[in-house]
């Protein structure tokens, strides 16, 4: 599949595809510095759990190519004000913490500037490297669990937002599971929900399944129930954004709905995303912050207001599946099926 690189790390310069232009435009903006780092994945030029980690990490790396010395309060003002951008993928605070320890323990060993700078880029590089291994290892579990379910006829994936190399860089989380399949032959349809407002299945997930030749259809949200009901699916696959100590799992709005529909007719309902999604620091999902947008991007369609001036527009990014309506959680060290907070705690730690 020809893919469309949603960050180029290019002669010390980040470059970003603009997703919010995809798949009519593919514009790239050029990143150069903390500020333009923390708009971007505000503004969702930028945007997936793992792909906004992937840009903090570059992010930090071009802020301390702008520092002439580096000391440890400046180091961790940048992190704390990278991680302000969004707050409800636990990715960004992750890999901003990661590559905070990692500058420490350089400044600790007294290295000189470029050094730092360089091994703090090599350390971004490899992070991305690594999760292509760790999407392709998710990818087969998944396929040997639904063989062990359903042989080796074809099936019929579900799907919610997006989770392909454009939310993650190398492959994908959900979709990579997809894309995995698609290859071994495995994938008869794909429904791919649209996800109003920002459209990430309409246009970023059907991008990716167009592009790969993978046979989909694209639904509306309110056809959930219709598409299961129907026994249309085999099974559904969905990201995530934050996967807390009891298994509740942040993932983009209209995830949590989908669940129930899904308990209700007997369609298994898994999550993938990798142990950096993972946040053990809190304890169910009633803890975790979701992201409220802006309003506009509900009262108004491809930037034209469609509702009337007196109307107002809630808009949360995210809500929390409850665990007990999750099949399956697969990261790259396996699947957790008796969700519990020993066994996520014991898959995360490896
Ligand atoms: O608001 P977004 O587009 O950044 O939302 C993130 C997502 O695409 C999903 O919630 C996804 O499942 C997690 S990223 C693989």
């Amino acid at each position: 599949m020809k893919k469309t690189a949603p960050l180029i790390w290019e002669n010390k310069i980040m470059k970003l595809i603009d997703q919010r232009k995809l798949p009519r435009e593919v514009i790239y903006h050029d990143i150069k510095t903390l500020e333009e780092t923390h708009a971007a994945i505000k503004d969702m030029i930028v945007r997936g759990a793992p792909l906004i980690g992937f840009t903090a990490l570059f992010g930090m790396v071009l802020w301390s190519r702008s520092q002439k010395t580096l000391n440890i309060s400046e180091v961790l003002k940048a992190a704390d004000y990278l991680k302000t951008a969004r707050p409800t993928a636990v990715n960004l605070a992750y890999e901003v913490d990661r590559v905070v320890s990692v500058i420490k323990e350089l400044i600790e060993l007294d290295m000189g500037k470029q050094e730092v700078d360089q091994k703090i880029e090599d350390f971004s590089l490899d992070q991305m490297k690594l999760l292509h291994e760790h999407n392709l290892s998710m990818a087969k579990t998944a396929a040997k669990e639904l063989e062990e379910k359903y042989g080796t006829r074809k099936l019929n994936i579900m799907t919610l937002c997006n989770t392909g190399y454009l939310a993650c860089g190398p492959m994908g989380t959900a979709l990579g599971v997809i894309e995995y399949l698609h290859s071994q032959n495995r994938i008869e349809h794909v429904y791919a929900s649209e996800t109003r407002p920002y459209l990430q299945g309409g246009r970023l997930t059907a991008y990716e399944l167009a592009t790969g030749e993978i046979p989909h259809s694209i639904t509306v949200e309110g056809a959930f129930s219709y598409l299961l009901k129907n026994k249309s699916v085999d099974a559904i696959f969905i990201g995530a954004d934050r996967i807390v100590e009891n298994g509740d799992t942040a993932n983009k709005v209209g995830s949590s709905s989908l669940s129930i529909v899904a308990k209700h007719y007997g369609i298994p309902f898994y999550v993938v995303a990798p142990t950096s999604t993972f946040d053990l620091s809190l304890k169910t999902g009633d803890e975790i912050e979701i992201e409220m947008r802006p309003e506009e991007e509900v009262l108004s369609a491809m930037g034209e207001r469609i509702a009337p001036e007196a109307s107002r527009a809630l808009n949360p990014s995210f809500d929390v599946t409850d665990h007990k309506l999750i099949t399956g959680i697969i990261c790259e060290n396996g699947m957790v099926k008796e969700i519990s907070p020993d066994n996520i705690t014991k898959i995360v730690k490896g």
